[in-house]
């Protein structure tokens, strides 16, 4: 493919930029407009990536009944809340990013988590008005309105073919027979372990047979596999209002919280316009606030989109990577919250003017201290949360994120339902006013208030030039954003899917004011001439993320899904018609 870079800055900051330029042996190459027709106009089949094998199993088996990508979708979100619950399901939330092929539109469905009215500020704080993080994080106060359920019928109804009986199908089965677990939920639910038997709504799932699930015992969910089906049976009604409601409601009122009947049956799922933007020959399509990611990635490759990365070496690119991290995730902090609470500065955070002046403010050779861009730090996020990527063979396109948020969410499951619900409070910012000279603004764009959902990182995306198509995403907090953003370099630097999803990561999220490298991720020289800029560098962190996505070559018209191999349970499928 080839690659030209586009310029997008207005003439006052492009000539900035350009000054700059001319001082630094970075070099801009020049405008051009890409195009994306599409050289075939139909996939070959269908793909999908996901976390796990059953996930993308149920998924292909839609597929093979005649259903289309938005069935599936439907059929790996219900697996993966049985198989993966540490991760995401419907005591939780998500957002999905679908194109439906047919009309050729792009469409955010946001089923974000909502906040229930006894979620003041107020609440979440201790006597002597410290963050009570036990509440933020754990048991009924950390829970947010489900969304998920909602979405699924949603999607069902709206996008699908299918019955939702039907997608929902394969989940009930394995919710019901049982899955083998495998060593991250054990080793999760051993993290988690004090907070899950607190519960007794946990302990009747967990604790079935007396002892902490262990790798390769089979873990059934007999009662989520009943909320699945009334799911299915009755659709909104089966989880939002009748005898599932109702024990959602008591289990938050046995362990000390409140939710209202009428929080639950007024959940409805949005659909917003997604974001779009240009970055060399891509249109890229993602997502819009409440998540941050979409700003965040718009504002990174429009800074990059100065440069050209691939003639820079290691340590340089690295250093211009990471100063656009810090800089837009320093604005995440400051701006962004929930669209129906919040007025946000879109246009110009996304603009490419304003990129342009960001990237003038780059030096190339030294790191910008955090400390120099005033605002308040963002809390660190939890490493969990999962995503999946789908391709049908009509060119129906889901790439969706989904979460509980921590590991095993707030660690409830509610009895009689099998619905462990989520901790998602804690992605507000559950403590505005945080002593800051800059920052407070910051916080209260993200503070909580009745039905205001929580500003998230997941970044569902879409990216395509003219000769290829990609849908990617990943869990991992904050780090989501950066995952997807090398991503999208990494295919832009024509790597594969799989490739893609094996790339090892760096990570800056301006406070703490670090660069995280995975191991292997830079050669020791890079670290050294990072240093020597004036960046503090973790080298060799533990690994993180979970990046799944597929990718169709139009030019060769075929298909490939790419799985991240961090994680040993998931899988990427190909199905040619
Ligand atoms: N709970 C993770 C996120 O939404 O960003």
């Amino acid at each position: 493919m080839r690659k030209t870079l586009r310029v997008l800055a207005s003439r006052t900051l492009l000539t900035a930029s350009l000054l700059f330029l001319a001082t630094s042996p970075l070099q801009a190459a020049p405008a051009q407009a890409p195009a994306n027709k599409a050289t075939t106009t139909h996939p070959p089949g269908a793909a999908i990536a996901s976390a796990h094998a059953l996930a993308t199993d149920a998924g292909m088996e839609m597929i093979r009944q005649g259903g289309n990508a938005f069935d599936a979708a439907v059929a790996v979100s219900a697996m993966l809340s049985v198989v993966e619950p540490i991760s995401s399901g419907v005591g939780g939330g998500g957002f999905f990013l679908l194109h439906d092929a047919k009309s050729g539109k792009d469409v955010f469905v946001d089923a974000r988590e909502t906040a229930p009215e006894s979620a003041t500020p107020q609440a979440y704080l201790t006597p002597n008005g410290e963050l009570d993080n036990d509440r933020a994080t754990n048991g009924p106060w950390s829970a947010g309105i489900p969304g998920l359920p909602a979405a699924l019928v949603h999607v069902s109804g709206k996008y699908g073919r299918l019955p939702l009986k039907t997608a929902l199908a394969p989940a009930i089965r394995v919710a019901r027979e049982g899955f083998a677990v495998y060593p991250r939920l054990e080793r999760g639910y051993a993290s988690r372990r004090e907070v899950m038997e607190r519960y007794r709504g946990t302990r009747e799932v967990f604790l079935a047979d007396g002892t902490p699930p262990k790798a390769g015992e089979v873990l059934r969910q007999p009662d989520l596999a009943r909320t699945l089906e009334l799911l299915g049976e009755k659709g909104f009604d089966g989880f939002y209002k009748g005898e599932v409601a109702k024990k959602l409601l008591a289990a938050v009122k046995e362990e000390g919280g409140r939710w209202r009947a009428e929080e639950l049956s007024g959940y409805r799922v949005k659909e917003r316009e997604p974001l779009h933007f240009k970055y060399r020959d891509w249109s890229i399509t993602t997502a819009p606030p409440p998540s941050s990611g979409g700003v965040a990635i718009a504002q990174m490759l429009q800074m990059l989109s100065g440069w050209d990365l691939k003639s820079l070496d290691e340590a340089q690119r690295t250093h211009l990577i990471a100063e656009s991290m810090r800089r837009a995730f320093r604005d995440r902090t400051i701006y962004l919250g929930d669209p129906d609470f919040v007025k946000m500065p879109l246009a110009r955070l996304t603009s490419a003017d304003y990129a342009a002046g960001q990237r003038a403010g780059i030096h190339p050779s030294k790191a910008t201290p955090s400390d120099l861009l005033p605002g308040q730090p963002a809390p660190l996020e939890d490493d969990e949360t999962t995503h999946f990527s789908i391709l049908d063979a009509e060119g129906n396109r889901v790439s969706t994120t989904q979460t509980v948020n921590l590991l095993y969410g707030s660690g409830l499951v509610a009895p009689g339902t099998g619905v462990l619900l989520n901790d998602e409070m804690d992605d507000f910012a559950l403590r505005p006013g945080t002593p800051n000279a800059f920052g407070v603004m910051g916080f209260e764009a993200n503070a909580p208030a009745p039905g205001k959902r929580m500003l998230s990182s997941m970044t569902p995306s879409f990216i395509e030039s003219k000769d290829e198509l990609a849908i990617l995403g990943a869990p991992g907090g904050s780090r989501i954003i950066t995952e997807v953003l090398i991503g999208i370099l990494a295919y832009d630097d024509g790597l594969t899917a799989q490739q893609v999803a094996a790339k090892p990561r760096i990570h800056h999220q301006w406070m703490p004011d670090v660069i995280s490298a995975e191991p292997d991720a830079l050669s020791p020289e890079t670290v050294k001439a990072l240093e020597a800029m004036g960046h503090k560098v973790n080298d060799g962190e533990r690994t993180w993320g979970n990046l799944q996505t597929v990718s169709w070559d139009k030019r060769a018209n075929t298909l490939e899904g790419g799985t991240d191999p961090r994680n040993p349970v998931g899988k990427a499928d190909v199905l040619v018609k």
